[in-house]
C-alpha cells in the first residue's frame, strides 16, 4: 500500500488572486500564497508590503475583495475569527489583544473556555490545560498570575499559548520573536520544530534573515502588495531575497560617520533602583553614539525609563550639560532635552486615532505654533521632512497612524522624538520590526544627527547594529554595568562574554 506523504498531498491552505484595498491603498494586489503540512513558509517583504494584511484575511478580521482562499483545495470563507479557528487556522499576531486585568489562563481561553456540564466555566480544567500548553512551549508562568504583572516577553508567551489552545492545522506567526529574549527565541524555534513534526503548516513572518534561514523551508516574497516569487529556502541566498523584496540590492555596511565627540552632555552617577538596577554610572558626550548591549532583562530599558522620568531612581544623580537635574516626570526630561523612543512603541509611542503628521508634531508644538495658533503648514513640513528621512511608507500624512503597518508606525514614533531636536535621544531597539531597506535609512539619519552634535544612546540586542553604529559600548548584566568597550575591543566575543558573565581569558592564556 502506498502512503501519500503530506508534501505530495498539495498545500493545506492556499490563496490565489487575492486583492484587498483600503481607502487610498491597494494593500494586496492579486497575490498568491501556499502553506504546506509540516513545513514553514516565510513571508518576506518590506514594511507595508501586505504581510499582516494576509494574516488578517486568514483570521477573519478582514475579507478579501477578490480572490480565493482554499483549505485542502476547497474554497472557504472566514467571515469571523471563530470561523477561521473552526477551519483550523490560528495566529500569533504582531499585536494580540490581551487583557491586563485577567489571569494568564483566562487570557489563553478567552472565547473558548472549557465548560462544566452546567455550562459554567470549568476553572480547574482551564487552569490545567493552560499549564500544559505553557509547559509545552517552555513558558514558566503561573496560570493564575494577572497579566498586568507580567513583562512584555511573558505576555507574548501568553499570546502564543492562546493561539495553540485551538487545535490548529495552520499556525501563523507574525514577527513572533520581536519581543523575546535569546532564551525564549531558542524555545520558540523548538516549538516551531515541534509543530512541524505534528504536521502543522506554518506561516512565519519576520524581518530577521538569520531566523528565516534557520527555520523556514519555503519562502514567498511580496513587494508593494504584489507577489514577487516563491520557492524553497535551499535554493536562495539572502541577497536574492533582499533584492526581490526591496527591488534593488541593499548595502549592509553600517553608515556610521566619524563623529566629532564633544564635551559631556549627560552624566549619570550611581543611579539605583530598588529592584531593577544598581550603581549605573556613565557619561555621554555630544556627537557620540553610545551602545547599550545586554541580554533582554539585563535592565537596560529600565535604566532608560528612569532617565526619562517614567520611573524614579532610588539613589543617584544626573547632570545635563553640567547642571544637576532632578527628573521625576517625562515633562522634566523633555524640558532638559532628553527624549526616549521606547521599545514597545505600539503602546508607549503612537497615539492611535490621530493623523500621522500630528503624531510627529505632538511634542514639538512649541516649534510650530505661534501666538497660540498651530501652523498647519509648518506641522506638515516638519512631519514630511522627518518621515521622509526615515523612509516612511504611507498613503498620506493625514492618515490615522493606526492604519499604518507595524514597521511604519515605529518610524513615525522615531520621527516624533527626533523632531523635538533634543540634546540626548535614547533609542530602545530602534530597528526592531523595521525592514532591511528602511533600517539603513534609520541608521543613516541617526548617524547624521550625531554628526550634528546630538548625543545618542542606542539600546540594542543586535550585535551587528551595536558594533556597526556605536562609538562606545556599555554592556549590562543583571542590572549592573558589566563592561565597557571602545575601538578594537568592540568585538562580538567581548560583548557576549560580558553579557552572559563569562570572564575574559587572561592575556596569553590558551583558548
Ligand atoms: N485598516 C487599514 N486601513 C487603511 N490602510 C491599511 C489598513 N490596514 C493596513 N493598511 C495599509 O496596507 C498596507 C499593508 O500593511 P500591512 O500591515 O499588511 O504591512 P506589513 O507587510 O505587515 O508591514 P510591517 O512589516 O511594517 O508589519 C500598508 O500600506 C498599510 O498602511
Ligand atoms: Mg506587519
Amino acid at each position: 500500500m502506498q502512503v501519500q506523504t503530506p508534501a505530495a498531498a498539495g498545500p493545506v491552505l492556499s490563496l490565489d488572486g487575492i486583492v484587498k484595498t483600503f481607502p487610498g491603498v491597494r494593500a494586496l494586489d492579486g497575490v498568491r500564497l501556499e502553506l504546506h503540512a509540516g513545513q514553514v513558509t516565510a513571508l518576506i517583504g518590506e514594511n507595508g508590503a501586505g504581510k499582516s494584511t494576509i494574516v488578517k484575511l486568514l483570521t477573519g478580521i478582514h475579507q478579501p475583495d477578490e480572490g480565493r482562499i482554499m483549505v485542502d483545495g476547497r474554497p472557504v470563507t472566514f467571515p469571523t475569527a471563530q470561523a477561521a479557528g473552526q477551519a483550523g487556522v490560528t495566529a500569533i499576531h504582531q499585536e494580540t489583544v490581551l487583557f491586563d486585568e485577567m489571569t494568564v489562563a483566562e487570557n489563553i481561553f478567552i472565547g473558548h473556555a472549557p465548560r462544566t456540564r452546567l455550562g459554567l466555566i470549568d476553572r480547574r480544567t482551564m487552569r490545567d490545560r493552560a499549564r500544559a500548553i505553557l509547559q509545552g512551549i517552555g513558558a514558566d508562568l503561573d496560570p493564575d498570575a494577572r497579566l498586568r504583572d507580567l513583562g512584555i516577553a511573558s505576555k507574548h508567551l501568553v499570546a502564543i499559548a492562546r493561539a495553540l489552545s485551538i487545535d490548529a492545522r495552520v499556525v501563523i506567526m507574525d514577527e513572533p520573536t520581536a519581543a523575546l529574549s535569546h532564551k525564549e527565541i531558542a524555545e520558540l524555534y523548538e516549538l516551531v520544530e515541534k509543530l512541524k513534526r505534528q504536521g502543522k503548516a506554518i506561516l512565519f513572518i519576520s524581518h530577521k534573515f538569520d531566523e528565516i534561514f534557520r527555520i523556514a523551508d519555503r519562502w514567498t516574497v511580496f513587494r508593494d502588495g504584489q507577489f514577487v516569487g516563491e520557492g524553497m529556502m535551499a535554493d536562495v541566498t539572502e541577497a536574492d531575497l533582499v533584492r526581490m523584496m526591496v527591488g534593488r540590492s541593499v548595502d549592509q555596511i553600517y553608515p556610521k560617520r566619524p563623529a566629532q565627540i564633544g564635551p559631556p552632555v549627560l552624566t549619570v552617577a550611581g543611579y539605583c533602583h530598588p529592584t531593577e538596577f544598581e550603581d549605573i554610572t556613565f557619561t555621554l558626550h555630544r556627537g557620540e553614539i553610545l551602545g547599550f548591549y545586554g541580554l533582554v532583562g539585563a535592565g537596560r530599558s529600565e535604566v532608560m525609563q528612569a532617565l526619562f522620568g517614567i520611573t524614579q531612581p532610588s539613589k543617584g544623580a544626573c547632570r545635563i550639560a553640567g547642571d544637576v537635574r532632578v527628573i521625576r516626570t517625562t515633562a522634566q526630561a523633555v524640558d532638559a532635552g532628553i527624549v526616549y523612543v521606547p521599545e514597545d512603541r505600539g503602546r508607549q509611542g503612537a497615539v492611535k486615532g490621530l493623523p500621522i503628521f500630528q503624531n510627529v508634531t505632538l511634542p514639538s508644538l512649541s516649534r510650530t505654533s505661534r501666538g497660540g495658533f498651530l501652523r498647519l503648514a509648518e506641522e506638515f513640513k516638519l512631519s514630511r521632512d522627518y518621515t521622509q528621512r526615515l523612509d516612511l511608507r504611507a498613503a498620506s500624512l493625514d492618515q490615522d497612524i493606526a492604519l499604518l503597518s507595524g514597521g511604519n508606525q515605529q518610524k513615525v514614533v522615531i520621527a516624533k522624538w527626533l523632531a523635538t531636536r533634543p540634546r540626548v535621544i535614547i533609542l530602545d531597539e530602534p530597528t526592531k520590526g523595521i525592514d532591511i531597506g528602511s533600517k539603513a535609512a534609520v541608521h543613516d539619519f541617526m548617524s547624521e544627527l550625531a554628526a550634528e552634535g546630538l548625543a545618542v544612546i542606542m539600546v540594542s540586542s543586535e550585535i551587528p547594529e551595536v558594533l556597526g553604529m556605536s562609538d562606545r559600548v556599555i554592556v549590562m548584566r543583571e542590572g549592573r554595568i558589566a563592561a565597557e568597550f571602545t575601538g578594537r575591543d568592540m568585538t562580538p566575543e567581548n560583548l557576549v562574554r560580558a553579557a552572559v558573565g563569562i570572564d575574559r581569558p587572561a592575556r596569553g592564556e590558551a583558548a
